[in-house]
């Protein structure tokens, strides 16, 4: 299949002119699978009522088809049709954060949705995500749209339309090229269908964030590692993984060289993801400064490309500075723990 490539450089109101969205959402429309800009990452959509269009999306990523996809809205209303009930605390969120990285578990409307979408549960997440490209093209393709990142499975997120295309050309029918995105991370998933919001996924919207809207709200156990089975069904796959073993390296700069020090000894290529603030201390093969330590938005902006950046330098191992878990620092963090699959390393006292 020939990928479709357009650009689009800035949407103004009237998409309409705009001959790549109209294209792409015909595309949509004819149960096609195309990739978009949002503002966490790019997503690959297709029509969510269509069974055909929806496995599309699970044969091209390679994914499992117990993992359920986020529907993607352009517009409040087309809540209605998707979910059976509203909680209080969801409008609360829905008006501090939509459009926004945050993405919303509701009771499922039967029969609204392809049964793919949702992996056989009786929940739907939706979110309306902050992006002009994105919210065009869903109003005019006139669907709900499902989406998950646009990469293979278990390779680290797309933050630009080149990611797309390395993971899925000529498996997909287009990709909207809208730059680069802006939070780096996916949205926070939290589960409004019970008394108390719980977070299943660590995002773009914090934790401390939504507790100042709704108050107190809680975290799946599974994502502090309790060993229980996340209530998010992606949750529990490896993810994010460059080609290399990643190490979290929990110590000072000094003991951190001292690691890679070892191992180019050993004549292995060792990359660090390090940040602005100490990247040029570090002697190593391939070192990356992944944003600021002092603003960790920047952090979560440059972590996924980032860590496709080893893969084409074609690191042995890597070595990667933690962050605190606080603010988006949670979905760095869980992030990194993931694409390490959990090793760390930490100074002997
Ligand atoms: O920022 C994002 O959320 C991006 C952009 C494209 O919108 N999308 C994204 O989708 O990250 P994906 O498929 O990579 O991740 C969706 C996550 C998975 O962990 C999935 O298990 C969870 O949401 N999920 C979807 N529906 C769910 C449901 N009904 N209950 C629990 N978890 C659900
Ligand atoms: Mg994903």
């Amino acid at each position: 299949m020939k990928t479709m490539l357009w650009h689009v450089d800035k949407i103004h109101n009237n998409h309409g002119s705009y001959p790549q969205i109209t294209q792409a959402a015909q595309l949509l429309r004819d149960n096609e699978v195309v990739a978009f800009p949002t503002e966490t990452v790019y997503g690959l959509g297709a029509n969510a009522a269509s069974d055909e269009a929806v496995s599309k999306i699970f044969a091209a990523k390679g994914r499992p088809g117990d993992n359920p996809l986020i529907v993607h809205i352009s517009d409040s209303a087309q809540l209605h049709s998707l979910v059976v009930d509203i909680p209080d605390k969801a409008y609360e969120l829905m008006s501090a954060f939509w459009p926004g990285p945050l993405t919303i578990i509701f009771r499922l409307r039967e029969g609204s949705v392809s049964r793919h979408v949702t992996a056989g549960l009786n929940t739907i997440a939706v979110r309306m995500p902050d992006h002009p490209v994105a919210l065009a093209l869903i109003e005019e393709s006139g669907l709900p749209i499902a989406a998950p990142s646009a990469n293979k499975s278990g390779r680290p997120s797309p933050t630009a339309a080149a990611h797309v295309l390395a993971d899925l050309s000529g498996e997909i029918a287009g990709v909207v090229d809208g730059g680069e995105t802006g939070v780096g991370v996916e949205s926070t998933v939290l589960d409004c269908t019970g008394d108390i919001p719980v977070v299943l996924r660590p995002g773009g919207i914090s934790r401390e964030d939504i507790e100042s809207i709704v108050g107190e709200i809680a975290v799946d156990p599974a994502l502090a590692g309790s060993g229980e089975v996340p209530k998010s069904p992606g949750m529990k796959y490896t993810h994010y993984a460059p080609a290399a073993p990643l190490f979290l390296a929990d110590g000072p700069q000094e003991w951190i060289q001292q690691q890679i020090d070892e191992k180019r000894q050993d004549g292995l290529k060792v990359g660090v993801l390090a940040t602005e603030e100490s990247a040029e201390a570090y002697k190593a093969d391939v070192v990356i400064p992944c944003g600021r330590r002092a603003d960790l938005t920047t952090v979560a902006h440059s972590l996924y490309s980032s860590l496709r950046y080893f893969d084409t330098e074609k690191a042995d191992l890597i070595f990667a500075e933690v962050f605190p878990v606080e603010g988006v620092g949670a979905a760095i963090m869980n992030r990194l723990e993931k694409a390490a699959g959990h090793r760390w390393l930490r100074e002997k006292q």
